[in-house]
């Protein structure tokens, strides 16, 4: 089987090697939690590695993800001047064909299944951030319906996808999008009953084809992104 790095090589110990080719991953958790950062990762490296990229935000702006990188010292602004990262910003309200200063297309979609018609075709690795705005007012069983086409169509492909949903429109679809997907990676904040202390936790509840552990995996950002700490107890 061929693996994808996730751009974290601590995590990618944790999951053989990487993520499965073709195939689609979820990423789930509250706002904060790093799922964009670890999205940028996973993108910079796949583009490091000359795979051809495209990412599609609901959210932020192709600069500010630019800039969200560079922060964290990935500076991802020559895959999208070489064209090998193509970066869509999604919009609520009708705007077409909209260029911004990276030759970027706006565009409103308001369907998961019109994708296929704005990613370009050889594109092999896909990041879309954030599947919980298609997801919100949708109907539960068309809800998933629509991922599941979406998946198929993605690993058909054999297009590689991160996918985010943030945690509120993953509790309002009762999580029922990772029954879809080939994997899933949750981030969050809790208490670490060693410390007494809020921290940051990884768990990757399901990777399929993948011997993975069910440990809470405790780790820090910085001014270098995801970095994964060693357990902190008294064995
Ligand atoms: N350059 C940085 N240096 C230190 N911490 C950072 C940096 N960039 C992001 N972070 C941390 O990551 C958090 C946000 O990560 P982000 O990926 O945007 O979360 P999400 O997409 O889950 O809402 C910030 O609240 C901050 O704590
Ligand atoms: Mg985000």
């Amino acid at each position: 089987m061929i693996r994808l790095s996730s751009g974290i090589p601590d995590v990618d110990k944790k999951i053989q090697g990487g993520f499965p080719e073709g195939e689609a991953i979820l990423i789930t958790g509250e706002p904060g939690t790093g799922k964009t950062i670890f999205a940028i990762h996973f993108l910079y490296n796949a583009c490091k590695e000359g795979h051809k990229c495209a990412m599609i935000a609901t959210e932020e702006t192709p600069e500010k993800i630019i800039d969200h990188g560079r922060s964290i010292g990935l500076d991802m602004e020559p895959f999208v001047e070489s064209k090998q990262l193509t970066m869509l910003r999604l919009l609520e309200k009708r705007v077409s064909n909209v260029e911004d200063k990276y030759g970027n297309v706006s565009m409103n979609v308001s369907d998961l299944n019109n994708f296929k018609y704005i990613i370009p075709e050889d594109v092999e690795v896909i990041v879309l951030d954030n599947l919980g705005a298609f997801a919100i007012g949708m109907e539960l069983k068309l809800f998933k319906d629509k991922l599941e086409t979406l998946v198929y169509t993605f690993s058909e492909e054999k297009k590689t996808s991160l996918i985010i949903m943030d945690a509120t429109a993953h509790e309002l679809t009762h999580r029922i999008a990772e029954y879809s997907t080939y994997g899933t990676i949750r981030l969050m904040t809790k208490e670490n009953p060693y410390t007494g202390k809020m921290e940051r936790f990884m768990s990757i509840p399901k990777m399929r084809e993948t011997e993975i552990s069910l440990e809470l995996i405790n780790y820090t950002i910085t001014g270098e992104g995801i970095k994964l700490l060693q357990p902190k107890t008294n064995r």
